[in-house]
């Protein structure tokens, strides 16, 4: 007989879960104005909000925090942390941040002018918030096929070069300080992009003398579909691939929090040592001196062996296993969700789940309410709510697609846990005829609303 498939680690520390009743889950759900963020996480059964910051360290990684070096400057936490960046990323200079869009700030803070033009596949809120912020503005390259949740295809996450080309064709290069390659596309489910999509943007922008920033929240995921999904990548090692993407990259940005596998970080790096010099200054400002920024030594050191420990094949595999295993159950009881499953997480489709519902009644919040209800289960809404309004107009911007995230921290849950969420979500799609009213706003702040709305049950 086969073996059947195993985690390559085991279990040194354990969190106890707590359970609850339908009758507190309704009470703690109208109490948090039906915002799944307002929810005590003692609330929560499966947590499904993030798989940022919420994966769990290995033995290795906080036997580093051991060794953590908090001296101001020159630090050797540092200096092992640059080390690593230079030897995975081939990135000469990096300062640290507390997370990733801190790096957005510093980066941004030194390359663009209100007015500028940011081109990208799918620009993350953060992102988008600190272009908007500085009276600049986003423009989405990403591929029609990412909006069309049942197409199985690959590669999902990509930059369509013409519409790109035509951003470049448009404005002068001087008011398109960077484009952003967002790996994988978190907006677009999780969908990778693959090494072929990776140079030929890169080729795009260097015709036109446009440099190519990284986002980099999910490189090592990104790395193993292009391992398994792409012709000539499969006897090659995911630190190999991950040298090969970034060897197209004039910048990266990255939440550590993610493929970093540490509970807060980040960072930006570059090969410009006179935008190092720009950047330093919004990193001493905002972050702190440049051999630490926005991170303690311990947390340098713990990101330093996650980095390598994440780079490796079986870490990654038996984490897109993970997410792999919920899509399945999912096809089995014929749920849709955006196609194929993703690195990070599943995007349940809650326009196809709940087709009776008005858009004005927030489709994706109504699920994410009712997954909560049905089991305890915090997933994240990313539809109207989170698409926010048009900063000119103020009206809703209604999204192409009502998702609802179901993201899988890393090394946290067990597939039995998989195995509950599935089944959550089949109660839920099998008395869907019955949820036929959704929400309304009571509050919502003017920018980054999703956080702190409160709404109503209509
Ligand atoms: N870029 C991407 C692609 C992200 O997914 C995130 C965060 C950031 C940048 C910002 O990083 O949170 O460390 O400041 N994504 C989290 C998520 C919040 O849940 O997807 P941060």
């Amino acid at each position: 007989m086969k073996l059947p498939y195993a985690e390559p680690y085991k279990i040194k520390a354990t969190e106890a879960i707590r359970t609850s009743t339908r009758e507190e889950r309704e009470q703690w759900l109208k109490e948090a104005h039906y915002n799944l963020f307002n929810l005590r996480s003692e609330q929560v059964t499966i947590d499904l909000l993030t798989d940022s910051g919420t994966g769990s360290m290995s033995d290795k990684q906080w036997a580093a925090v051991m060794c953590g070096d908090e001296s101001y400057a020159g630090a050797s936490s540092y200096f092992r942390l640059k080390e690593t960046i230079q030897r995975i990323f081939g990135m000469p200079y990096f300062l640290p941040t507390h997370q990733g869009r801190a790096a957005e700030n510093v980066i941004f803070s030194a390359l663009l002018k209100a007015g500028d033009i940011v081109p990208g596949n799918s620009h993350f809120d953060t992102t988008k918030g600190h272009i908007e912020f500085r009276k600049c503005h986003a423009i989405d390259c990403t591929i029609d096929a990412a909006a069309d949740t049942q197409l199985e295809i690959p590669f999902k996450g990509e930059m369509d070069l013409d519409k790109l080309e035509k951003v470049f064709q448009s404005y002068p290069k001087e008011q398109i300080p960077c484009t952003v390659l967002t790996i994988t596309n978190n907006t677009a489910g999780g969908q990778p992009v693959s090494m072929r999509n990776i140079r030929e943007t890169a080729e795009l922008c260097r015709r036109y003398e446009i440099p190519l920033l990284i986002d980099s929240a999910r490189f090592a995921e990104n790395a193993y579909f292009i391992k398994t999904r792409e012709e000539g990548y499969a006897d090659k090692s995911i630190k190999e691939i991950v040298a090969e993407i970034y060897s197209y990259a004039d910048i990266m940005t990255i939440s550590a929090k993610k493929d970093g596998v540490v509970n807060m970080g980040g960072f930006v790096a570059m090969r410009d040592a006179d935008l190092l010099r720009r950047a330093t200054s919004f990193c001493i400002m905002n972050e702190g001196f440049v051999t630490y920024g926005g991170m303690s030594g311990r947390d340098m050191d713990a990101l330093a062996v996650g980095l390598d420990e994440n780079t490796e094949y079986e870490q990654l595999h038996a984490r897109i296993h993970q997410v792999q295993l919920l899509g399945e159950l999912l096809d089995e009881y014929g749920i849709p969700y955006q196609r194929p499953a993703g690195g990070h997480a599943i995007f349940l489709d809650a326009k196809k789940i709940l087709p009776n519902l008005p858009k004005e009644q927030y489709v994706a919040q109504t699920l994410s309410c009712e997954l909560y209800l049905e089991a305890g289960i915090r997933g994240t809404e990313i539809g109207t709510l989170l698409a926010d309004r048009d900063p000119e107009t103020r009206e809703n911007r209604y999204p192409k697609l009502e998702l609802l995230r179901l993201a899988i921290p890393r090394r946290v849950y067990t597939d039995n846990h998989i195995r509950v969420i599935a089944a959550a979500c089949r109660n839920i799609f099998e008395r869907r005829d019955e949820i036929t009213s959704g929400y309304r706003i009571t509050f919502e702040a003017p920018i980054l609303r999703h956080f702190t709305v409160e709404l109503e049950k209509l």
